[in-house]
């Protein structure tokens, strides 16, 4: 009897443990099409934007900057081939192709995000609760040329104006898009164990259109690019290998890994979009898991985001639809380079520091509040151009930047988001230290300041793009290479 009942008590014990845990796990969901990435049948695209995100005009022979390495292993009678869903063709899309597929009606710039779409539907892969597309990789200029007014302000048309400082140019045509170069995916067999193949392909290139490109990533002064991917067939992460360097005629690039939403507008994009992401993560319940390790870190003025996260709405807490007048691009990054600063300080620039912070226990301080606000925490912050209301001193974003008005908090590590998993000492994560992260973002991006109008409702934050890279600002000649793997996006509630 007694054995019975103690049989009976582990029994019913055992299933509390099965059903707490089960409790637990079924909550939890990648919100990516290839959660880890540990696909064999990659997806990635690679997309080119200028100063306010569009081409303005595509880069000489190499067709709209827009392209993909989509493909299946196909396994058939002992052969292993690659079956490629994307080829040279569709890749070389060009604005001249336009009028014989019917879309003379597309200027360059609806062209490139037409050309997403279709690449977008070429890799689609069917899934739950929605097919998905592929990785994006972001690759950005941020030259501006003042006098040729082609990028708006603030969303609204510009007037030339004499070049600045804060905007590189060496003069007509310092805007051009990248020419970009594809190996495509292949499959290679290892020397010695038959049994060991590997999959590896490449996006690379340069911004200065005269370069050798087999010479671009050693020769002196000439800007490069490079991800390359690779992956153990059917075992482990696929790697990201990225390498970017700047050159003086290009001094302030960016490149990173996106995340970005299957559908709609995504941050700082005001087209339909095209991505990893099935489901658009949502504050406060996500986190984002990835491995990265950093070679070289890119300069001092390598602003190197651990995690960046991109949204859009607007100043009255309605979500964007595309007009860029009202539509405000948010951002948040967390810089990991242990050269960068936090600008925002009480004593001269109390401006640069968002309103409040808010901890992680709820309460808010007042950035006047010099005795409990951290300073230190914070790199930039500024707000978008268009809002009416905003608290003095204030300083606003770049105009130019975006197709429409930004906003931007820039964070540094600091304990006061140890509480997210997030770095809270200068050098975590940074050269020699490669680590695995699993961020709360969900509940980071929660707590921090955004604008909107006041008396509005807080608008409910989800994050269309969720990425990592780094953006070098204004310094030639500097390299930057690091390793991303094993990334997820996982939500915690639906
Ligand atoms: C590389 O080019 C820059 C810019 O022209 C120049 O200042 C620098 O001295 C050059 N470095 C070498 C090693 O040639
Ligand atoms: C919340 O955390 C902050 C910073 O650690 C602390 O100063 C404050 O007293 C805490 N508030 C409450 C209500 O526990």
């Amino acid at each position: 009897m007694l054995n019975m009942a103690s049989r009976l008590r582990f029994w019913v014990c055992f299933q509390i443990v099965l059903v707490l845990l089960g409790s637990c796990n079924c909550k939890e969901k990648s919100a990516i099409g290839d959660p880890g990435m540990k696909r064999d049948n990659l997806r990635v695209a690679i997309e080119a934007w200028n100063q306010c995100n569009e081409v303005h005009e595509e880069a000489p022979n190499m067709g709209s900057p827009r392209q993909a390495d989509c493909f299946d292993v196909q396994n058939s009678k002992s052969k292993m081939k690659l079956v490629h869903l994307v080829n040279d063709y569709d890749n070389k899309l060009s604005i001249n192709d336009a009028k014989n597929l019917g879309l003379e009606n597309l200027d360059v710039n609806k062209y490139a995000a037409w050309k997403e779409l279709f690449l977008g539907s070429k890799c689609q892969v069917q899934d739950d609760p929605k097919p998905w597309n592929f990785w994006m990789i972001m690759l950005k200029s941020g030259n501006m040329d003042t006098t040729a007014a082609i990028c708006p302000k603030n969303g609204k048309p510009s007037q030339p104006f004499p070049p600045e400082s804060r905007f590189p140019c060496f003069g007509k045509g310092c805007m051009n898009m990248p020419k970009i170069y594809h190996d495509y995916t292949a499959l290679h067999s290892h020397k010695h164990i038959v049994k060991q193949r590997k999959l590896k392909g490449s996006f690379h290139g340069t911004w200065d259109l005269d370069a050798d490109i087999y010479k671009a990533e050693t020769q002196n002064d000439t800007s490069f690019f490079s991800v390359t991917w690779h992956k153990q067939l059917g075992k482990g992460s696929w790697k990201f290998h990225h390498i970017l360097k700047t050159s003086s005629k290009y001094p302030w690039l960016m490149l990173y890994l996106r995340s970005d939403a299957t559908t709609g507008v995504s941050g700082g994009y005001h087209y339909e979009t095209r991505g990893m992401s099935k489901i658009v993560p949502k504050s406060p319940n996500f986190k984002v898991k990835f491995t990265l390790d950093v070679k070289r870190g890119g300069g001092p003025s390598s602003q190197f985001y651990l995690m960046d996260i991109g949204s859009c709405w607007k100043n009255n807490g309605q979500p964007c639809d595309g007009d860029v007048t009202t539509d405000v691009t948010r951002y948040s990054e967390m810089i990991i380079n242990p050269d960068t600063e936090a600008w925002c300080n009480p004593t001269n620039n109390l401006r640069l520091c968002p309103p409040y912070h808010t901890f992680a226990n709820g309460t808010r301080v007042h950035r006047t509040d010099k005795a409990r606000f951290p300073y230190d925490a914070y790199h930039v912050y500024c707000s978008p151009g268009n809002a009416k209301y905003l608290e003095e001193p204030f300083n606003y974003c770049d105009e130019y930047s975006n197709p429409q008005a930004q906003e931007i908090l820039q964070i540094l590590p600091h304990p006061v988001w140890g509480e997210y998993g997030y770095p809270t000492k200068k050098g975590e994560g940074w050269i020699g230290d490669p680590r695995t992260w699993e961020l709360d973002v969900g509940r980071l991006s929660q707590s921090l300041y955004f604008y909107q109008d006041p008396g509005t409702k807080p608008v409910k934050r989800h994050w269309p793009s969720v990425d990592l890279g780094t953006e070098i600002y204004v310094s030639g000649n500097q390299v930057a290479e690091w390793i991303v793997s094993d990334f997820d996006i996982i939500v915690t509630d639906e």
